[in-house]
């Protein structure tokens, strides 16, 4: 039993987001600040999110990525991993499978794959036994490497201790390591050169994403939007790319190598210039227990309330089915009735 939504995509990727709070300031998404803080009772413990994860893997979710915020703040964090860890080795509950659906094909589903977002602030002493745990890989956030302008986007001058984070994450194969680097007219475009230049020599994925209009202050312009046809010119320029695939397939990225063979790779994520969603397989489950169906949706699913509402697992299935079917067919960025979503970035999880 698939997750399929209305326009006949499979669903196959979770991001959870752990936490609303974040120690950076990234004017592209939390500029003033943390929200109030949200009421204890309304964040899932990490007994229901490991819950939740468990049915998604049972309806075919392959890929769960953790996201917040900043996921690392959330307490203990590691054994929330760990939990989430024996689903790439557990059999779902088969019982439940042989009940709901005698023909499926999906006899033995099982995650494949388990990924964190994390501005690396303290990653360095924890990678290593991340990885022990069960963590697969990394995404950290990185949009310069200048020291004072790394200051000005993200308000904290931690530049070096994002560094050491990627170093310890190479250490403890935390791989394959992307690093992503939202591009914004006026504050960094002007490193695109040095940020591919960076990827060379540290070998891992560099990830240029396009501003989307999710930052908390809601100043997002069309006019800051670096496209991905621009980054990709000026790297080439200096640094020859090669496209690795013709087809992204449900993936965010176009993927390049290096012309000249050097390690290293470089990802375009374009969402405003080049829409990815027609092949979308993405769905987002918040802090406090909302299922999300796109980043820009305007309305959320309230899943934490179902499940403490002592749903079954029938019901619990039943509404998730039912809110994927209601996935949009693609953002309206660029549609003239645009409406911000309902959250910024920081809630919903990048
Ligand atoms: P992996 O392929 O698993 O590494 O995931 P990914 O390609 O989604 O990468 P990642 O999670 O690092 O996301 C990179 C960035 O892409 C995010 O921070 C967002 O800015 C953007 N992004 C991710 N998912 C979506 C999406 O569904 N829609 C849009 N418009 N942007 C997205
Ligand atoms: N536009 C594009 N990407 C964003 N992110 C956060 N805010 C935005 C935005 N307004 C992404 C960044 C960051 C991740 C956590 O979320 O890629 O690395
Ligand atoms: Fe999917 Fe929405 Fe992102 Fe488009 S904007 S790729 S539909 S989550």
């Amino acid at each position: 039993m698939l997750l399929r939504d209305a326009h006949n995509r499979i669903i196959r990727d979770l991001r959870v987001s752990l936490t609303d709070r974040c120690n950076f300031r990234c004017f592209y998404c939390l500029p003033n600040g943390e929200p109030p803080m949200a009421r204890k009772e309304t964040i899932l413990t990490f007994e229901e999110i490991a819950e939740i994860c468990e049915i998604f893997v049972s309806l075919g979710i392959e890929k769960i990525r953790l996201t917040g915020g900043e996921p690392l703040l959330r307490k203990d964090v590691e054994s929330l991993i760990e939990k989430l860890a024996k689903l790439k080795f557990q059999t779902s509950n088969s019982k439940f499978q042989i009940l709901e659906n005698p023909k499926s094909k999906i006899q033995n589903p099982k995650l494949k794959d388990l990924a964190l977002t994390t501005n690396g602030f303290s990653l360095e002493k924890r990678a290593e036994n991340l990885k022990k745990l069960g963590l697969d890989r990394v995404t950290i956030s990185l949009d310069s490497l200048k020291k004072e302008n790394f200051k000005k986007i993200t308000g904290v001058d931690k530049l070096d201790e994002v560094l050491t984070a990627i170093e310890a994450a190479k250490r403890a194969k935390l791989e394959p390591i992307r690093i992503n680097a939202v591009i914004v007219r006026g504050w960094n475009e002007d490193e695109i050169v040095e940020l591919a230049r960076f990827a060379r020599e540290t070998e891992v994925s560099m990830r240029y994403i396009e501003y989307m209009p999710l930052d908390s202050a809601h100043e997002w312009d069309r006019k800051l939007v670096v496209s991905g046809k621009e980054i990709r010119e000026r790297i080439s320029q200096v640094f020859p790319l090669i496209l690795k695939e013709s087809s992204r397939g449900a993936e965010t990225a176009w993927k390049y190598a290096f012309a000249d063979g050097a390690k290293g790779e470089i990802g375009i994520i374009a969402p405003v210039t080049e829409m990815f969603c027609g092949a979308c397989s993405r769905i987002r489950l918040t802090a406090d227990g909302q299922l999300r169906t796109c980043l820009f949706s305007t309305t959320e699913h309230n899943l934490r309330d179902v499940l403490r509402s002592g749903a079954t697992r029938t019901e619990i299935v039943e509404f998730i089915q039912s809110v994927v079917m209601k996935k949009e067919a693609s953002h309206s960025i660029n549609g003239k009735d645009f409406a911000p979503a309902s959250r910024s970035m920081s809630f919903i999880g990048g």
